[in-house]
C-alpha cells in the first residue's frame, strides 16, 4: 500500500520532534497504522535556520498554503499555534479534503466548533490530542476510555509553565519573575507568557476538556480565569501552615444548575496526589460516576511529549481513512446533534472555600469587625492564623506600624456572598491594602 504522506505547518519545537519521532519509530509506527507515515512536505518561515530533524526528504517551503493546497498530501498536521493563520489553512486543509492533526489549544478552543462543523460537512477528520497536556492522552481517555460514564467533574494542572514556577516558590523561594525568565529560556512557556500566567492558556485547554466530557459546545468565552501573578511567598507558606498546596487548577464540573468552567489558584490538601505534581509536569483528575476519581500524569509540554500525541493521532487518522466518516469518534466525544445546551455558570455562582489573608491594624476590634461581616454574609470560619513576622514576608510586603497579617479559612459559600464580604472588609478602616482571596477545593470523591 502507498504510504499515507504528511504535510507539516511549522518545523518548530514540536514539528521537529514529530519529524524525530516519526523516523525512529518510524518501523513500529507503520505496524500499528497499517501504512507506512511520510512526511514529505513542511513549511518553516526561516529556511536557513538549523534544523533539530533530519529534512533531506523534506520539501521545505516558507509558503504554508503550498501545503494545503498540494493535492500530493493527505494529513496537514498544524504546528504554527495561534488563531488566525492557523484557523485560515486548517479551514483551507478542510475545503480540499485533507484531514487534520493539530496540537493548537487556542485554535481549537475559541474556532473549534466552527472547524468540526466544516470537517464534518467534508468528512475529514480533526484531531487535536497533543492540544490538551502535551504527551497525556487525556482527550482520548475522556472521549474513548470513559466514554461509559457521566463524568462529574475534572481538575487539571494543564499548564507546566505556571506549575513550574509555583513549585519553585515553594521548593527554592524564588521570585515570580526569576522563575518565569527561566521557564521562558527552557522553551515551556508560550510566545505570549501572559496566557501562561493569567491562564488564558490554562482555559483553552479546560474548555476542550468540559466540552468532550460533558458533550457542550467549546465556550471559551464564558471560561472564569484567574492567573498566579498575585501570589505571593507567605501565601505559599501559609497555605502549607494549612496543609494545603496552592496549584494553579482548570476545574469543570457539572452542576444541576450548569457546569462550572474556571481556572484559578487553588489550595488543595497536600496528602492529594495531584498536589504533589510539581515542575512542568501536567496531571488531570477526572471523577466518573462508576469509574470514580483517575488520575492522568505525564509532561504536558516539550518537543518528544508533544509529537507522542501528534503522532499518536495521525496514526488513528490513518487507521480510519478508508471508515465511512459517520461511524468515526465524534470530534466532541458526543453525536454532533447530540450535544447538551447546559448553561455555564458565571463565577459568582460558584461555591467553594476561600483562603483569605489580610493586613490588619493589630488593635482590639478589629477581628470582631471581620467576623461580624463575614457571618453576616453566611460564611463559616474553619480555621483561623494571626501572624506578626513569624512566617518571613517579603521585604516588599512588610508595613511599616503594629500590622500583622490574618489568614482566614472559610467553609463553602457562593462567590457572590464572599465578594460582597471582601468588599466591606476591604472598606474597614483597620485593614490595609486588598484582601487576598485563594480558592479552596478539596477535591473528593463526592466533591465537599
Ligand atoms: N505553555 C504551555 C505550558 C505549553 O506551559 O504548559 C504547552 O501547552
Amino acid at each position: 500500500m502507498k504510504p499515507v504522506r504528511i504535510g507539516i505547518l511549522g518545523l518548530g519545537t514540536v514539528g521537529s520532534g514529530t519529524v524525530n519521532v516519526l523516523s525512529r519509530n518510524g518501523k513500529e509506527i507503520a505496524r500499528r497504522a497499517g501504512r507506512e507515515i511520510k512526511v514529505v512536505q513542511a513549511s518553516a518561515r526561516d529556511l536557513k535556520k538549523e534544523r533539530a530533524c533530519p529534512t533531506k526528504d523534506i520539501k521545505i517551503t516558507q509558503d504554508p498554503f503550498a501545503i494545503v493546497n498540494n493535492p500530493e498530501i493527505d494529513v496537514v498536521i498544524e504546528l504554527i499555534g495561534g488563531y488566525d493563520l492557523a484557523k485560515e489553512l486548517v479551514l483551507k486543509a478542510i475545503e480540499n479534503g485533507k484531514h487534520v492533526v493539530t496540537a493548537n489549544k487556542a485554535l481549537i478552543a475559541v474556532h473549534g466548533n466552527e472547524i468540526f462543523q466544516a470537517a464534518q460537512n467534508k468528512g475529514v477528520m480533526v484531531a487535536f490530542e497533543a492540544a490538551v497536556a502535551g504527551g497525556i492522552p487525556i482527550i482520548k481517555a475522556i472521549r474513548e476510555g470513559l466514554s461509559g460514564n457521566s463524568i462529574e467533574w475534572l481538575a487539571g494542572i494543564i499548564n507546566g509553565t505556571g506549575n513550574y514556577i509555583l513549585t519553585e516558590m515553594r521548593d527554592a523561594g524564588r521570585d515570580f519573575s526569576d522563575v518565569l525568565a527561566e521557564a521562558q529560556k527552557l522553551g515551556y512557556a508560550e510566545a505570549d507568557p501572559t496566557f501562561d500566567v493569567e491562564g488564558v492558556d490554562a482555559a483553552h485547554k479546560l474548555t476542550i476538556l468540559a466540552a468532550i466530557a460533558f458533550g457542550i459546545p467549546l465556550q471559551f468565552d464564558k471560561a472564569y480565569m484567574e492567573g498566579i501573578s498575585k501570589i505571593t511567598e507567605s501565601d505559599v507558606e501559609y497555605a502549607q501552615a494549612f496543609g494545603y498546596r496552592i496549584k494553579h487548577l482548570g476545574i469543570a464540573r457539572r452542576t444541576e444548575q450548569g457546569v462550572e468552567l474556571r481556572v484559578h489558584p487553588t489550595l488543595v490538601p497536600e496528602r492529594r496526589l495531584i498536589a504533589n505534581v510539581d515542575g512542568v509536569m501536567n496531571a488531570v483528575l477526572v471523577k466518573g460516576d462508576a469509574v470514580g476519581p483517575t488520575l492522568y500524569y505525564g509532561a504536558g509540554a516539550g518537543a518528544e511529549p508533544t509529537a507522542s500525541a501528534v503522532v499518536a493521532d495521525i496514526v488513528d487518522v490513518v487507521r480510519t481513512l478508508t471508515t465511512d466518516p459517520n461511524n468515526r469518534v465524534p470530534h466532541l466525544a458526543f453525536q454532533p446533534d447530540a450535544l447538551s445546551d447546559l448553561p455555564i455558570l458565571k463565577m459568582e455562582d460558584v461555591e467553594t472555600s476561600y483562603y483569605l489573608r489580610m493586613q490588619v491594624i493589630d488593635k482590639p476590634g478589629v477581628m470582631a469587625d471581620v467576623t461580624r461581616i463575614l457571618s453576616a454574609r453566611n460564611i463559616s470560619i474553619e480555621a483561623m492564623l494571626q501572624k506578626e513576622s513569624a512566617i518571613s514576608p517579603k521585604a516588599s510586603e512588610k508595613k511599616s506600624g503594629d500590622t500583622a497579617s490574618v489568614i482566614i479559612l472559610t467553609h463553602r459559600i457562593k462567590e457572590k456572598n464572599m465578594n460582597a464580604a471582601i468588599t466591606e472588609i476591604e472598606a474597614l478602616a483597620t485593614i490595609k491594602g486588598d484582601v487576598m482571596r485563594i480558592r479552596i477545593e478539596q477535591l473528593n470523591k463526592e466533591w465537599d
